[in-house]
């Protein structure tokens, strides 16, 4: 009970504090307060954020990143325009939505940003496994994109399979940190993996086949997954 109690009010303090300050989701301040403390965005970075609706993320790296800066987001859903940043409506792990962002951003990214979520079911370790699967995406985009000393900032619903993220992720950047920021509620699994000095050495040039031949095709991680 006190536990649940607790939960409310945190949700509507940042709910609160979302709508007063503008931000169309209280995960901004989980972005916020991992940049904080951590150091993510500097001035002029490019940044592809991933699972960027409705737009709070967004918001925060176009601030953070300033107007020599780029911000691109990547959603199933569409997001209401945000001057200054393209949108792309599409599934991150269909070819053609990974063609489109590569053709609109052009060029390498400074950050990868993604807060994807599969749609919870409520089931822990189901819920964990989607989880995972998005975030094999995400570091295949940034096998794709991401340059050389590039970082990622990751939501990860924790699990049995977390450890073998990270040991994937280790193999990629050269520092890797888990961080739970004051924003996300007590009671969540979300963690968020920070990562930092990409390496570059898992670099995937890029063939993608044109739209009307592309089929959906698995970008696998390579290392021990379960
Ligand atoms: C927690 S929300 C993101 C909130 C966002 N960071 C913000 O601050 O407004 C998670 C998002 O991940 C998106 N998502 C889940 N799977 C995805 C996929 N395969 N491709 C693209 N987006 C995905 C969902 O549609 C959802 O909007």
């Amino acid at each position: 009970m006190h536990e649940r109690w607790l939960e409310e009010r945190h949700h509507e303090y940042y709910y609160k504090l979302a709508k007063k300050m503008d931000y169309r989701s209280r995960a901004s301040f989980k972005l916020m307060q991992i940049d904080d403390r951590v150091d993510i965005f500097r001035d002029g970075d490019r940044v592809v954020d991933l699972g960027a609706a409705p737009g709070g993320w967004l918001q925060v790296a176009k601030e953070r990143v300033g107007d020599k800066g780029f911000v691109i987001g990547v959603d199933l859903r569409p997001i209401q325009p945000l001057p200054g940043v393209p949108t792309i409506v599409g599934d991150i792990t269909d070819d053609a939505t990974m063609k489109k962002l590569l053709d609109m951003f052009q060029g390498e990214a400074d950050v990868i940003i993604s807060d994807m979520a599969p749609n919870i079911c409520g089931h822990y370790s189901t819920d964990h496994a989607r989880s995972i699967d998005l975030c094999t995406y995400a570091v295949n985009v940034c096998d794709r994109i991401l340059k050389k000393n590039g970082k990622l900032v990751m939501k990860v619903f924790y699990g049995d399979m977390f450890n073998d993220l990270l040991k994937e992720l280790e193999r990629r950047f050269r520092v890797v940190k888990v961080h739970s920021p004051d924003a996300s509620r007590p009671t969540s699994s979300e963690v968020y993996v920070i990562a930092k000095g990409f390496l570059a050495e898992t670099r995937v040039e890029l063939e993608i086949p044109d739209e009307k031949t592309a089929k959906k095709r698995e970008f696998t991680v390579k290392g021990n997954f379960v």
